[in-house]
């Protein structure tokens, strides 16, 4: 919950996690050989495909490749559940992100506006 907290604007709350374990989502995490904490994601398998609910990076690890990481598994996670797309959700606001997604191979496919000013991305994992 520290990572959690310290990493985004409306952070998950403990029961966002416990919720999304019992509900059966994927959840992976990245440590260091000391073992702490660097990051994690949380993704939901949909019917060939995959939505990314969560992907954080602890603040003092961002910028060394840690996301990469991340998204190597979760790509071979889809690849394993048969998932041909990911997608994702990121607020306008959060300009680091987008540009992160979109340098790694994800496209803009639409905007959800209803709550919060949302951009929605889909990256089909054969696309490399
Ligand atoms: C978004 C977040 C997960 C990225 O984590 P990170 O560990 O800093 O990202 P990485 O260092 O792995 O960078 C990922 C890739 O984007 C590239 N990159 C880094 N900054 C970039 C930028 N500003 N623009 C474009 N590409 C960038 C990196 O070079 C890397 O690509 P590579 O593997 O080809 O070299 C992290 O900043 C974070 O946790 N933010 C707070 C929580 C959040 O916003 N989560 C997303 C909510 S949708």
């Amino acid at each position: 919950m520290v990572v959690e907290r310290a990493g985004l604007r409306l952070p998950w709350t403990r029961g966002n996690f416990v919720d999304s374990l019992a509900a059966g989502h994927s959840a992976w995490t990245l440590h260091s050989e000391a073992g702490q904490l660097l990051g994690y994601f949380v993704a939901m398998a949909g019917v060939d495909e995959m939505h990314l609910l969560n992907i954080t990076v602890a603040p003092h690890a961002q910028g060394r490749g840690h996301a990469s990481q991340l998204f190597g598994a979760l790509i071979a996670l889809c690849r394993r559940c048969g998932a041909l797309e990911l997608w994702l959700e990121v607020r306008d606001s959060n300009v680091r992100a987008r540009s992160i997604y979109a340098h790694l191979g994800f496209a803009q496919v639409g905007q959800l506006s209803r709550l919060h000013h949302h951009r929605i991305f889909r990256r089909p994992w054969a696309a490399g």
